[in-house]
């Protein structure tokens, strides 16, 4: 086990991050080798689909690493249907078929630790999907429920749209008016609250914000893109925000897309090789002997100061074949004095789904390593 707190429990259930833009990368180099933190697993899975050889997902908290464990059993041997049900993912809720999923449970082939973690983890929640039960998406969901308490379902129909102009028109008019703003306004005054974040969230541990501006306004600049960057029914962040949960599986993460499970299912089905490992990322990467050809880091390098910050793209050359894309999500700190040496930025070629990403709370950083 992790001895930092933080990284010591179930901090993501779900996804807090949109992995389409990992899985885009893949799907067009198709990468032999994938590194790739695993977080709630929901975030690596669908580059099983892109069929690699193996993946070695990386995690400190154990917890996590068990949660991936789970998803893999799962999607190795499950329909699509009874993988979303034993989640919760709409349109089964989290608090049905609970005999069902302690059969499934039972069935499926875990590692030791795995089982004993789920089993306890069950018996608290009264056998319900785990779809919410991480830390981070408990803070959203509960935000959202308590704005609901004052506001009610007034604001479900920004979720009614299925045609762009007209949920643009609607939004141009609606975002002037004082009286419309006040829930969303709300809602980004807790998220933003930096104090209240660090410590609920990040147990004081998350670093320093070096991104300019307050937080509050970092946070309404985002929402305001996420509310003209698609259809809100296809976005799975602002369903959680405002409605505190998935009601439309339209805007379910990539993991549940039909054709992606379907063929990361086939992946794993034909010897797509996926192993957990409990390590911190740049220990791994420097006693490692396998070498990776795809690397995604999610937004570890957010948490990374002093020498960390600016040694970690050097330190992660050791596990890297030539060639290699390394992938780094920032969130609201970006690391300084960064030595790049040895890789070419290759960012300005992924601005397409950069812009089509569902959080729009990261700042996305591709790399090539050329040696
Ligand atoms: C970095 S978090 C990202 C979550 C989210 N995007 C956010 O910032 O709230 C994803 C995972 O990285 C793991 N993690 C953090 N630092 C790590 C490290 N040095 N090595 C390996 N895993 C790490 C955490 O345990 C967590 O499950």
């Amino acid at each position: 086990m992790s001895k930092d707190v933080f990284f010591n429990t179930l901090n993501y259930s779900m996804a807090n991050e949109d992995s389409t833009f990992e899985w885009s990368i893949c799907q067009a180099l198709r990468p032999r080798r994938i590194l790739a933190i695993c977080g709630s697993g929901a975030r690596v899975l669908p580059l099983a689909g892109t069929a690699p050889e193996k993946i070695t997902a990386l995690d400190l908290a154990e917890q996590q690493l068990a949660l991936g464990e789970l998803r893999s059993a799962l999607m190795r041997r499950e329909p699509l249907e009874s993988y979303k049900k034993f989640l919760g993912y709409p349109p089964f809720a989290t608090s049905l078929h609970r005999a069902e999923r302690a059969a499934l449970f039972a069935d499926l082939k875990l590692s030791a630790p795995a089982r004993a973690y789920f089993q306890d983890h069950f018996r608290k929640n009264g056998w319900q999907g785990l779809l919410y039960d991480g830390r981070w998406e408990k803070t959203f969901t509960g935000i959202s429920k308590k704005v609901r308490l004052l506001v009610g379902s007034r604001y479900d129909e920004i979720f009614e749209f299925k045609n762009f102009a007209e949920q643009k028109a609607y939004f141009d008019l609606k975002l002037q008016d004082r009286t419309w703003k006040f829930a969303p306004g709300a809602t980004l005054m807790l998220v933003g609250n930096a104090t209240f974040f660090n410590a609920v969230l990040y147990g004081g541990r998350f670093p320093r914000k070096n991104l300019p501006g307050s937080h509050f306004r970092f946070y309404v600049d985002r929402f305001s893109r996420l509310l003209y960057n698609g259809l809100t029914r296809e976005n799975f962040f602002l369903q959680i925000m405002f409605l505190g949960g998935l009601r439309y599986p339209e805007g379910c993460p990539i993991e549940v897309t039909p054709e992606i499970y379907k063929a990361s299912q086939a992946a794993l089905q034909a010897g797509t090789e996926i192993e957990f490992v409990a390590k911190d990322l740049l220990t791994f990467s420097e006693e490692t002997r396998e070498k990776y050809d795809f690397v995604s880091l999610s937004n570890v390098p957010s948490y990374f100061s002093g020498d960390m910050e600016r040694t970690f793209m050097s330190r992660l050359k050791a596990c890297l074949n030539p060639g290699a894309v390394v992938v780094v999500r920032c969130y609201l700190r970006i690391p300084e004095g960064t030595d790049l040496s040895g890789y070419v930025d290759i960012t300005s070629s992924y601005q397409e789904p950069a812009l089509a990403e569902k959080m729009q709370v990261y700042n996305i950083m591709v790399y090539r390593f050329v040696g």
